[in-house]
């Protein structure tokens, strides 16, 4: 954990003009600088900043903030990453808060931190070697010339060469200190049983780093310079403490500003595929290499932009691969479309073999949104044949089933019934079937698990609203927990002086509540012992202890606090929203939260109600509970829409 004293330092020192001048080209327009937006392509500079008052604004995307708030923005950091950057840029040593380390867990930071130190000797050995050997310039350097990749590129990726003797990296780390068992978890030498004699990994293959989104080299790929030989053509770094392939997308720290830019991001199979539209302009493009697309990779990509273009190959395994992409997306609620190459050509040699004008018009006229390119292919599979459309239908709808936002499925089944030539109706009610099944199942598998809350089949918008209010709350905390309100919720009863996290806290435990998911438990109670232990200033960044997630959600939540005036550059006033009224907003949200909650079991109840084999008895004392419940609503609105 970052010490309160080390952010204190980066706030005082960082300044945003210095600190944004290293991306954005600052023209001083009166007592504020003005620039091209970074987040969206421009022509004139709408992206506004101020020094004295140390914040930014973008008019073009509506984002603003502080100077670390930018950093987060432009490099997609963590709050703790935009920190450590700025602590850099300024020469500020970072001081750590360990105490609440276990011996253990210090362990194992070191372990990861000599784990990233060695990949990085490791990316610049095999860099060194590829341009300054002989063996690296003949082999490694021809074999990328061969492959019409130009020498900015091959920088740009830092690829690299390994020769071929059998140990020369593994001694050359050795020279440099490096012990067996940290070279072994890296994965860069293998070692025999109890040998202490290791042998490089990678051997007379060229290497192609593989960096973490915010750059840090966490492992690498090598690839065999001829087809012939019998091995597999590519090798990758084994999992370890920093590498973890289904967590990793090739390419997204080269592609992530360009992702945002486009908002799109190109998916491709394999590292060259990536290297080559790069070059050939086409930059927001990453592959998933060495393993199946999995969820957490969508995941990174979502914090980007909320669109992905997979590119596969044109043969049946390309085809299939990207079928169950498109599915494993759709469940993410991103919106998909599919660009499949002839048949015999992969993004990389189509790209070589065409201009950078043929392959955007190529792109252009061949990218088709997924239910277009899943209807195509299946109805040529079909050929006129009854039974097998049926099926071609389901699993479409199947697929437009995954989506969870209403108005996109409802643009799906209206573009599905065009071009099967299907009534919407019938889609519909193929659709409705299809949710229905999924609804039970669900259940099934939450019923199971006791500890859970007890959950209706409440719809999708509920469910949103439910971690709306869920998410103010929490806010409501983070923002002002120890700030004192008067509150009171009857008429003629006296207000009672309190903070707002203790009221939170007393009306939350007076029916034991628990938020929907356990995230947000965590938070609440991350936020309810921060407060105890006086580790959280609320109002003000802050970082808890090495919890990530945690950092992450306080970090968006200050991010919205700054509401900015309309008319920024003219009154020049930036005010952080002040909520008025927070023992009105404390009393409200309590109010609104509960009769959620009620409803919530009251609906629980009703589904109960219509179980079969139900006795007369438990029918008469299940309508006995909705209507106290009923009661108990009735009051809350009254509360609720008194005026105080
Ligand atoms: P391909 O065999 O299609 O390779 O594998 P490619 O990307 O076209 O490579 P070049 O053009 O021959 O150099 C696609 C991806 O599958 C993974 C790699 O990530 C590769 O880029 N792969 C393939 C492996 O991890 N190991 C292998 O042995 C083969
Ligand atoms: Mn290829």
């Amino acid at each position: 954990m970052i010490s309160k004293e080390t952010i204190d330092k980066i706030f005082s020192t960082a300044r945003v003009e210095e600190v944004i001048s290293d991306f954005v080209n600052l023209k001083k327009s009166g007592s504020n600088y003005k620039g091209l937006s970074p987040f969206v392509d421009e022509k004139t500079p709408s992206f506004m900043v101020s020094p004295a008052k140390q914040i930014w604004k973008d008019f073009s995307s509506g984002k603003g903030g502080n100077v670390v708030t930018f950093i987060m923005e432009q490099e997609h950091y963590t709050y703790p990453e935009a920190l450590r950057y700025l602590a850099k840029k300024y020469n500020i040593e970072i001081e750590e808060d360990a105490v609440e380390f276990s011996e253990e867990q210090k362990e194992l930071q070191l372990n990861k931190e000599s784990l990233y130190q060695l990949s990085e000797v490791a990316n610049e050995y095999f860099q060194e070697q590829l341009w300054s050997t002989e063996e690296g310039l003949n082999i490694g350097l021809s074999y990328f010339r061969e492959r019409e990749l130009r020498d900015d590129i091959i920088k740009q990726f830092q690829l690299g060469y390994s020769p071929k003797d059998r140990e020369a990296f593994t001694q050359f780390a050795f020279k440099k200190g490096y012990k067996k068992e940290v070279l072994e978890q890296s994965g860069l030498s293998i070692f025999r049983e109890d040998s202490e004699q290791g042998i490089d990994r990678f051997r007379e293959r060229i290497i192609f780093p593989i960096h973490s989104f915010s750059g840090r080299v966490i492992g690498f790929g090598g690839r065999i310079l001829q087809n012939s030989i019998k091995t597999a053509k590519y090798l990758n770094s084994p999992e370890s403490e920093i590498y973890h392939k289904s967590q990793v997308l090739y390419g997204l720290f080269q592609a992530k500003s360009f992702i945002t830019k486009e908002d799109n991001c190109f998916l491709v199979e394999g590292y060259m595929d990536v290297i080559s539209l790069y070059q050939s302009g086409i930059k927001n493009v990453v592959a998933s290499s060495g393993t199946s697309l999995t969820a957490e990779q969508i995941r990174l990509i979502k914090r980007l932009t909320p669109n992905i273009t997979i590119l596969y190959d044109g043969d049946p395994a390309g085809i299939k691969a990207s079928f169950r992409g498109i599915d494993m997306i759709l469940e993410q609620d991103m919106n998909v479309r599919v660009l499949l190459f002839p048949d015999g050509e992969d993004p990389d040699s189509f790209a070589r073999s065409h201009s950078s004008e043929g392959l955007e018009l190529f792109f252009k006229e061949n990218i088709k949104d997924f239910i277009r390119f899943k209807t195509d292919i299946l109805l040529e599979e079909t050929q006129g044949d009854p039974i097998k459309k049926a099926g071609l239908i389901r699993d479409i709808v199947g697929s437009i089933a995954l989506i969870n936002n209403l108005i996109q499925r409802e643009i799906y089944i209206k573009e599905c019934s065009r071009i099967l030539d299907i009534s919407e109706q019938v889609l519909f009610s193929e659709l409705a079937q299809i949710t229905r099944q999924k609804i039970r199942s669900d259940n099934k598998d939450v019923r199971k698990d006791v500890k859970l809350q007890p959950v209706a089949a409440t719809s999708a918008e509920e469910e949103d609203f439910t971690y709306k209010i869920e998410e103010d709350i929490l806010d409501l905390m983070l923002s002002y927990g120890n700030y004192e309100i008067l509150i009171n919720y009857m008429e003629g009863e006296n207000p009672y002086k309190t903070t707002i996290i203790e009221e939170i806290v007393e009306r939350f435990k007076e029916d034991d509540i628990q938020f929907s998911i356990d995230f947000y438990n965590k938070i609440f109670s991350d936020i309810v012992e921060g407060i105890e232990n006086h580790e959280l200033r609320t109002g003000e960044f802050f970082v808890k202890s090495e919890d990530e997630e945690f950092n992450q959600f306080a970090a968006e939540k200050m991010l919205k606090k700054y509401s900015i005036s309309e008319n920024w550059e003219a009154k020049e006033i930036f005010v952080p929203t002040l909520e008025e009224n927070l023992s009105k907003n404390t009393r409200d949200v309590i109010l609104k939260y509960k009769s959620m909650k009620i409803l919530e079991m009251k609906k629980k109840l009703a589904l109960e109600l219509n179980e079969e084999n139900l006795s007369e008895e438990n029918r008469l004392e299940l309508f006995k509970r909705i209507i106290n419940l009923d009661k108990l609503l009735k009051q809350i609105h009254k509360l609720e829409n008194r005026i105080i």
